[in-house]
């Protein structure tokens, strides 16, 4: 699928752009608490994440895409693995430090919903590490109601962090 407003273009996300997908996930990682993996990961290393999440089904990985350059990315992903859980996902989007505050988040979210109206997916959920004022505000705007908090239950860069959940109902086909 791709979708176009000004000069960025939103598609689905592929094996030749997993080095820029590497690079800004690992930005978030090494620098902020939004993702609790603690260690920097290769390109080879998220192939099977990149993998999981094919250009059909629930799953999805859309990019955001300027004269070439990737700005960012949202995706939806299994929430928990047991088969009765398959119609719920949790979504998530991630923008290159220098692309965040231009509407380039909202872009992609809009394509992520609008592309899983055609799928069986029931419930959205997200995680937020607080505070995320920018990923709340997000979240909250595209329909996502908080449902509560987790507290302290991620460690790094020496402290505790606690994760707010959102959910977002999706119309059933
Ligand atoms: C969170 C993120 C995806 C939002 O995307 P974005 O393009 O920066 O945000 P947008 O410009 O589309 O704005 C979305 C909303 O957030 C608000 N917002 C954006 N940046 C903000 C900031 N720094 N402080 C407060 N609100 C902010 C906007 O006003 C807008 O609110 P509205 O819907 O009420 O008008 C982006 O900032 C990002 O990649 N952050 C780092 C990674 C991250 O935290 N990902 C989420 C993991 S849960």
């Amino acid at each position: 699928m791709t979708a176009t407003a000004s000069a960025t273009q939103i598609r689905s996300g592929h094996e030749s752009d997993l080095d820029e997908l590497t690079r800004i996930y690992n930005h978030y990682v090494v620098e902020t608490p939004v993702t609790f993996d603690i260690e920097p990961v290769t390109p080879d290393q998220r192939r099977p994440w990149l993998l999981a999440h094919p250009d059909s089904g629930p799953h999805r990985l859309l990019v955001a895409e300027d004269g070439g350059r990737l700005l960012g990315y949202a995706t939806s992903s299994a929430f928990r693995p047991k088969p009765a859980y398959a119609t719920s996902v949790e979504t998530s989007v991630y923008l290159a430090p220098e692309h965040v505050g231009r509407g380039i988040g909202r872009l992609l979210y809009a394509a992520l919903f609008d592309v899983l109206r055609h799928e069986d997916v029931h419930m959205a959920l997200a995680g937020i590490t607080v505070p995320n004022v920018a990923s709340q505000r997000l979240h909250e705007s595209f329909g996502f109601r908080s449902v509560g908090r987790f507290e302290q239950v991620g460690r790094k860069f020496g402290r505790f962090w606690d994760v707010a959940w959102y959910q977002k109902p999706l119309a059933d086909r």
